[in-house]
């Protein structure tokens, strides 16, 4: 079943539009006069996400239901966020990965090539650079992934290539550094089970709804010991897909962006950052540290700033942590947990 749609309307197809970074990409999109069609299989992504336009429930595997969903809508685009986007699991279960990010990447592609739409907008991720060579990462950084995931992204980004050169598929990917922050307006944000990342639970220590939070390593070649990172609040990577798919209108072949602040901050920054703006108390203990975590990760963008024209908003960490918070504390109020 798929919904009816007047066809006078500008519509893309988001795989993984109902995850965090794409939930924010369909409400930019909204922004500018398209419709966000939501193609999710709902294993991570969550329906409340989905606000902006319709949902069509789905896997990126599953080829009749992507003709059915693209014969219906015909999009002129389309922004494919879905992909799993556990390091540490991508390590134990590898074949996980690669058939759902790269097979499913495949597949997706080729009901692209059938139905002739040639604009494609790819969320890829620093970590297929893998441990850096040089700081800040440029986009002729070498790219060695040390993980299956950074690999099965890595494969998507050649992918576009070659399907670029042979049936005329024109892609940009992104390659986001440490996405972060939710939504200004306080509609979505960010809610991953299990949850891994730094802000979301440092924000459920300040809640009370964790005890402490650990630090991985306090004895890296860093300032102050612990690992650096470049914090990139979600809404500029969602604008970022805006400008992407303007340049697409005009551009030929298969290229590729970095997404970060050009900026890092450590990990008790980022802590010491959360407990000014929550005034809650964060209690830390010292950990061992994480395998494959290099003490510093830092972005280039000069290139997307000087050719698209982007310009990140929320660059400084208060307003990514200010903005998860709010986000965070409301979601913790509705479901009754304990805040500070
Ligand atoms: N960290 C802690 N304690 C925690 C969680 C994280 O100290 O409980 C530290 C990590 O060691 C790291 C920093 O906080 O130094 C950020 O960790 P995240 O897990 O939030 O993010 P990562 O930098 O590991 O991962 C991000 C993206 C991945 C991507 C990776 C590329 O989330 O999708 O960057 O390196 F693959």
């Amino acid at each position: 079943m798929v919904l009816k749609m007047s066809h006078n309307q500008k519509r893309i197809l988001v795989t993984g539009g109902a995850g965090y970074i794409g939930s924010h990409a369909c409400k930019a999109l909204s922004a500018v006069g398209y419709t966000p069609i939501t193609y999710d299989n709902l294993v991570y992504g969550h329906p409340w996400a989905v606000k902006w336009g319709p949902l069509e429930k789905g896997d990126i595997l599953d080829r009749d239901r992507l003709d059915e969903v693209i014969a219906a809508y015909q999009p002129e685009a389309v922004m494919h966020f879905a992909a799993y986007a556990y390091v540490g699991e991508s390590v134990e279960n590898p074949g996980k990965y690669y058939r759902n990010n790269m097979a499913g990447a495949l597949t997706l592609l080729e009901a692209l090539r059938d139905h002739q739409i040639d604009k494609f907008i790819f969320s890829s991720t620093c970590a297929t650079y893998g441990m850096p060579q040089k700081m800040p990462i440029s986009e002729d950084h070498s790219q060695l992934p040390i993980n299956p995931y950074g690999n099965s992204k890595l494969m998507v980004e050649q992918m576009l290539k070659d399907f670029h050169a042979a049936h005329g598929i024109r892609s940009i990917s992104l390659r986001y550094f440490n996405a972060a922050g939710a939504d200004s307006d306080g509609e979505i944000g960010e809610k991953h089970d299990p949850e891994t990342h730094l802000i979301p639970l440092i924000l459920d220590v300040a809640a009370g709804k964790r005890s402490q939070i650990t630090i991985f390593g306090d004895d890296y070649d860093t300032p102050d010991g612990t690992c650096i990172r470049d914090y990139i609040h979600v809404t500029d990577i969602a604008e970022a897909h805006i400008l992407a798919l303007e340049k697409l209108k005009s551009m030929n072949g298969a290229c590729a962006y970095n997404l970060g602040n050009g900026k890092g901050f450590s990990v008790n920054e980022v802590i010491e950052t959360t407990r000014k703006v929550t005034k809650c108390s964060i209690p830390v203990q010292i950990g061992q540290r994480r395998a494959g975590d290099p003490a510093r990760l830092v972005g280039d963008a000069t290139l997307i700033r000087n050719e698209l024209g982007w310009k990140p908003a929320f660059s400084d960490l208060i307003s990514i942590v200010e903005t998860a918070w709010n986000w965070h504390k409301n979601r913790l109020i509705l479901e009754k947990n304990i805040i500070c």
